[in-house]
């Protein structure tokens, strides 16, 4: 299982500090969450923030949209260079044009869906993309609880995608912990977020460790 902290819980007046605490734990991504007041009632960062964490990031960006304008977004982030770019379909009328722009980019594609939207909704699009994003709470905030029906979500698009694309990845985004990470490598997920059980442990390296099974 690959894990990507989300910086969304870090410590945002030591950044940098948190930021290279979990690369040099062995994090695998870094998560990083856009948000714009509008898709969803928050607002993160923009890409001055995000250009200062790629600098003192040693592992690769997984910025993740939650916005309205993603077309406007993705080209604002594209020269940081993340490795991953995920959208929600929820919010996208063009969703194969925009994979296409994103791989254009040299960035690879990933599409995110709420708890409420069937995995089916990406059939058609799983051979163009690297990773589904599910999210197992609603779009946001950090630290809510684990909407546990991202698991029988998960295994369907884990059967869907070794039918059709098997190097398409599964990553689950909300409420992981130690406490359902089993469950969750159970049923195919590939990469999990992690924002307030890795930032808010007494050692963070630990609790990265504790969901790399
Ligand atoms: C929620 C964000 C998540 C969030 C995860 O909208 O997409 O990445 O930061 O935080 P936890 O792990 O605390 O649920
Ligand atoms: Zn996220």
């Amino acid at each position: 299982m690959k894990v990507a902290p989300s910086v969304l819980s870090a410590d945002f007046g030591n950044l940098q500090r948190d930021v290279e605490e979990i690369c040099d734990a062995g994090c695998d991504f870094v998560h990083v969450d856009v948000m714009d007041g509008h898709f969803v009632p928050n607002l993160t960062i923009g890409p001055v923030v995000v250009s200062a964490i790629a600098k003192c990031a040693t592992k690769p960006l997984d910025i993740h949209l939650m916005v309205q304008n993603n077309t406007f977004f993705v080209e604002l982030f594209a020269p940081l260079k993340p490795e991953y770019i995920s959208f929600h379909i929820e919010e996208e009328k063009h969703p194969h044009r925009l994979i296409q722009k994103i791989r254009s980019l040299g960035i690879k594609p990933a599409i995110v869906l709420n708890p409420h939207t069937p995995p089916e909704s990406v059939e058609f699009l799983l051979k163009d993309l690297d990773m589904v994003l599910l999210m197992s709470v609603n779009p946001g905030f950090g630290g809510q609880s684990f909407i546990d029906s991202v698991l029988t979500k998960a295994a369907r698009l884990n059967e869907m995608r070794n039918r059709i694309n098997p190097n398409c990845l599964i990553e689950v985004d909300g409420g992981v912990s130690d406490k359902n990470i089993q469950s969750l490598k159970d049923v195919g997920v590939d990469v999990v977020v992690a924002g307030s059980y890795v930032f808010k442990h007494e050692n963070r390296k630990t609790a990265i460790n504790s969901l790399q099974i």
